[in-house]
């Protein structure tokens, strides 16, 4: 196992993801929001909350496949500045920027294994292209208040560390992002938006290697900086999106916009947590439930399960992940095990959906997540298959360990992520199929189609994909 994965993931048990705080509110401007310090955003999304005349539909094509011995990573296309030129960015609900390699950037990936084409992001090249100063709104809100020593014309800095033990730095620039808005069943018609995000001259860990290189990240996390949030304070679009990453085919949807099929089970989110954090109540492995303490879903600072589509696998504390492989393999007592790159694997002859248990994850409101044995057991060769099961294995100042639930157990669902009315929920579903999604200017339901990028070339690559994309920290300098 990396060592660093035990060490950075205990990290997320103590930080307290406080950097981002609230807006300050620096716009200059008579309102009558101006004594209650509301920021012109604040007003814009308020505004089209009533009228919701001006929120459409978005489409993002994505690619990628999400299983370990693939691409390990699911990746949406972009296009940013003016002109516009095409970027590929990992999607991310576990980080809250949108960040693209700069020009600036010396050690970035010039070439990916993927088969995409990187292409730095140069603000010089761009006629809309705008350097966020540390005294704009987009900075303060996001630091809670003026960084010391910002004097006007100081560019906004940040640096963004991972849950993999990789990390980016760079500047805030304003551009235009250019997005395929839904305007008809199966059919798209180009838009954009001012946004502030990253240009990242540095990259350290799994970023800076060209294994599974990208131009970028894509967060897709609640905080005001994402660029749904944006989007949404713009009065763009509703603060709803959903995915369907496909592991068969690959690729699969990327929504912005209100799903009305399929029809989806909810479970409240976890309210002021930094990601996606729900309460998981049981865990039951072929009909049978495991015995687990139930402080165990209870993790200090990081209360209930973390989703994350930016993490291959699923990780869980070491209690839940013996009981867990216990149950599983008492399926199958005869099996010998062998290490392979630091998974657990064995020689199976046969199909494992009829070999192993089903595992059913339940949520509060009676959510469950179906988990089937050719989700959670990949084939490395003929006959041999590894585990995806991983042991968190960290254990906090108060002893306690995180479950973090990534694309092993949410691909091949249609995961719905309404932030309006803050809860999350899923069914299963073909994610090379079509969803509807509803435009809320019109009323009209349209059909979204599946999309799959494909790179150029073929991957090669082992077992060694494996990223675990979880902000952990976003601050000004240093850190
Ligand atoms: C984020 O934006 C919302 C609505 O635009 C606003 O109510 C909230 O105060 C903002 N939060 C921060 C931390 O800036
Ligand atoms: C933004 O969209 C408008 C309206 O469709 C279009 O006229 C303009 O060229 C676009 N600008 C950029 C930078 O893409
Ligand atoms: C969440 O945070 C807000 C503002 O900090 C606070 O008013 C609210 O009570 C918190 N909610 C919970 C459930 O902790
Ligand atoms: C495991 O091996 C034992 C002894 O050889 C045998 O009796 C049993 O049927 C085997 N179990 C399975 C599930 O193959
Ligand atoms: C999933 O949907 C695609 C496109 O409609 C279809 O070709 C495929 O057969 C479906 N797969 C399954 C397993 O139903």
């Amino acid at each position: 196992m990396d060592p660093r994965r035990p060490l950075f993931l205990s990290l997320l048990l103590f930080f307290s993801f406080a950097s981002v705080a609230h807006a300050t509110g620096v716009f200059h401007v008579r309102h009558k929001y101006l004594d209650r310090k509301r920021a012109i955003a604040d007003l814009r999304a308020h505004d089209s909350r009533r009228h919701g005349r001006i929120l459409s539909a978005v489409d993002i094509p994505i690619g990628g496949v999400g299983l370990p011995t693939d691409t390990g990573l699911y990746y949406a296309e972009i296009g940013i500045g003016t002109p516009s030129k095409k970027y590929y960015v990992q999607v991310d609900t576990g980080s809250d920027i949108l960040w693209v390699n700069c020009v600036t950037c010396t050690r970035c990936p010039k070439k990916s294994d993927i088969g995409i084409e990187l292409t730095l992001y140069d603000p010089k090249g761009s006629n809309s292209a705008s350097l966020v100063s540390c005294d704009d709104n987009f900075c303060t809100s996001m630091y809670g208040g003026e960084m010391q020593g910002c004097s006007q014309g100081t560019p906004c800095q940040y640096r963004v560390l991972y849950g993999d033990g990789s990390s980016t730095a760079g500047l805030f620039v304003t551009d235009f992002v250019q997005y395929n808005q839904v305007s008809g069943n199966h059919q798209t018609t180009p838009a954009n938006e001012s946004v502030s995000f990253g240009c990242s001259a540095e990259q350290s860990g799994d970023l800076g290697s060209s294994n599974e290189a990208l131009d970028g990240i894509f967060g897709f996390g609640q905080s005001n900086s994402s660029m749904i949030s944006q989007l949404a304070a713009a009065g763009k679009v509703r603060k709803v999106f959903a995915h369907c990453l496909d592991t068969v085919k690959g690729g699969g949807i990327f929504a912005i916009g209100n799903v009305v099929e399929p029809k989806v089970k909810t479970t409240p989110l976890i309210p002021n947590m930094s990601h996606y954090n729900v309460n998981l109540k049981a865990i039951e492995v072929g009909g049978a439930f495991l015995q687990l303490p139930t402080d165990l879903f209870e993790t200090g600072d990081q209360k209930g399960t973390i989703i994350d589509s930016g993490t291959t696998l699923s990780y869980l504390p070491e209690a839940a992940y013996k009981q867990l492989m216990n149950a599983i393999f008492s399926y199958q007592p005869n099996l010998s095990f062998r290490t392979i790159q630091d998974f657990l694997c064995f020689q199976y002859i046969g199909s494992v959906d009829d070999g192993f248990p089903d595992i059913v994850f339940h949520f509060q409101n009676s959510l469950s997540l179906n988990v089937y044995p050719h989700d959670y057991l990949f084939q490395n060769e003929d006959d041999v298959y590894c585990v995806g099961w991983q042991n968190g294995g960290v254990q906090s100042k108060g002893g306690k360990d995180v479950f973090l639930l990534g694309d092993l157990v949410l691909s091949n669902k249609l995961v719905l992520y309404d932030l309006e009315n803050q809860d999350i929920g899923w069914t299963e579903y073909n994610c090379s199929s079509s969803i509807q999604i509803k435009d809320d200017k019109t009323g009209a339901i349209y059909i979204v189609d599946a999309h799959k990028i494909s790179p150029a070339g073929r991957l090669e690559v082992g077992m060694s994909i494996l990223v675990v994309l979880l902000t952990i920290m976003i601050c000004y300098l240093n850190c």
